[in-house]
């Protein structure tokens, strides 16, 4: 268990409370008879994983905090499991090119230049050719949870030990620059409502063209 994990297992049970899930993929996803392997990265209370399974997916859910998984694998049983993204060695879990649907809500803007490239490069490897990417981060508008605010380690990336966790917070250019490691990008500037507050996100959708295998 590291400390970033247990400000998960703290902050989930309120996230929860506060919020009303919002069924952002709706109408997105694709369907098909061979497209039903998914991936929620990050699962948190379970959400996705819920849609997802109810939209025909056959859903694995993982998150680094024992909080969730053990509340998703009450919904997603024998599926769910402990699995941290920053470890380059958990990935080998995933054979390649399994996936056809990868989600991951707010759950990938916490980590320095290095580790978010790794995890792109990961995302590409794992999933199918015209698989897709799901993505929702903050922007650098945001600025209630924390844009600008403590010890800027990388450009756009905060440490704030009173916030308990390192934070990104994307621009355009780093929109480009890190989901182009997936596949092809294309993404919508939003603001949803979360917290209790407004939240300025990106919401990113990419397919991983036939070319776009980057490492096996
Ligand atoms: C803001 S919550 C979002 C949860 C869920 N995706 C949702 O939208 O409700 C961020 C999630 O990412 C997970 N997370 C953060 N860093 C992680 C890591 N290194 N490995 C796995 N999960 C991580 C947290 O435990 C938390 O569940």
């Amino acid at each position: 268990m590291s400390k970033f994990s247990d400000y998960w297992n703290y902050r989930l049970p309120k996230h929860a409370d506060l919020n009303k899930y919002d069924f952002w993929l709706e109408g997105k996803l694709e369907n098909g008879k061979n497209i039903k392997q998914a991936l929620d990265l990050g699962c948190g209370n379970g959400d996705d994983t819920k849609f997802l399974m109810n939209n025909g997916y056959s859903v694995v859910s993982v998150d680094f905090s024992e909080y969730s998984n053990d509340k998703v694998s009450k919904i997603n049983k024998g599926n769910t499991f402990y699995f941290d993204m920053s470890e380059t060695h958990s990935w080998k879990v995933f054979p390649n090119e399994f996936f056809n649907v990868v989600v991951a809500n707010l759950s990938l803007h916490y980590f320095d230049d290095k580790t978010t490239k790794e995890i792109m490069k990961q995302i590409n490897r794992i999933l199918t050719h015209g698989g897709k990417l799901y993505a929702r981060v903050n922007t650098t508008d945001e600025k209630e949870a924390g844009a600008g605010d403590g010890e800027q380690i990388e450009p756009n990336f905060y440490k704030n030990p009173n916030r308990g966790i390192n934070k990104r917070f994307f621009n355009n250019e780093d929109v480009i620059k890190y989901f182009s490691l997936v596949g092809t990008v294309n993404f919508t500037e939003k603001v949803i409502f979360m917290n209790g507050h407004s939240k300025p996100i990106f919401e990113i959708i990419c397919t991983k063209e036939a070319e776009q295998t980057l490492e096996k």
